[in-house]
């Protein structure tokens, strides 16, 4: 299986290890955002596409009081999220659940904030999947989104199914968030999104 797919929903032996991997390669990148922009006190915050879990690990570790989901889709990605969250969990501070974006199991306006990071792009249906986000997201409440930003002619600009920061405002608009602001960290190729609901 190529790590296209991997990536988008890691498999067996080989998920478990790159679930690992996206764990230690990708949280740096967030944590220095999120140390920058901590979020509110007792905040309810859900991580689609949590992979192995690292993002909610680090956030109960700011000792805030948030209550903090994870959702995917892989089995593999749920095992390992909850084996790094397994006391947080024990101590109902985590709750990790299986499931899709397209179908999020939470009540409408019932979430603070949610993350996304490196997984819209494996998402089937972009607006659609921004509108069930959008449900979830209480009044005010922010949808962060961080993702490789692709060059035209790569690879990445081919799998990539929202080319730039136009596109992510105008999908974020249609599917109802009042406010989008694009953080291009271009040379370095990432792209950070905060819409507002
Ligand atoms: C590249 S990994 C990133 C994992 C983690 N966010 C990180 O940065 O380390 C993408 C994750 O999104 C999940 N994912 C992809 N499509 C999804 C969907 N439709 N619903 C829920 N999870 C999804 C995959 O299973 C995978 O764990």
């Amino acid at each position: 299986m190529g790590l296209e797919k991997q990536g988008a929903k890691p498999k067996g032996l080989t998920g478990t290890i790159i679930g690992k991997m996206m764990n230690r390669l990708h949280t740096g990148r967030y944590v220095k955002y999120f140390l920058k922009n901590i979020p509110s006190e007792n905040s309810s915050i859900l991580d689609i596409g949590c992979g192995g879990g690292k993002f909610l690990h680090f956030l109960n570790s700011l000792n805030n009081g948030y209550k903090l989901y994870g959702l995917d889709h892989s089995e593999k990605m749920i095992a390992l999220a909850g084996k790094v969250n397994q006391r947080e969990i024990e101590k109902g501070l985590v709750e990790i659940k299986q499931g899709s974006v397209m179908e999020l199991p939470f009540a409408n306006n019932s979430l603070d904030m949610v993350t996304a990071f490196e997984t819209v792009q494996f998402w089937p249906d972009s607006l659609k999947s921004f509108i069930e986000v959008k449900r979830v997201v209480k009044p005010g409440g922010k949808f962060i989104i961080f993702n490789y930003y692709p060059k035209e002619g790569t690879k990445w600009w081919n799998f990539a199914k929202i080319k730039d920061d136009k596109q992510y405002k105008k999908l974020l608009e249609e599917s109802g968030f009042s406010s989008t602001h694009c953080n291009l960290q271009n040379e370095k190729g990432w792209i950070i999104i905060e819409s507002v609901k």
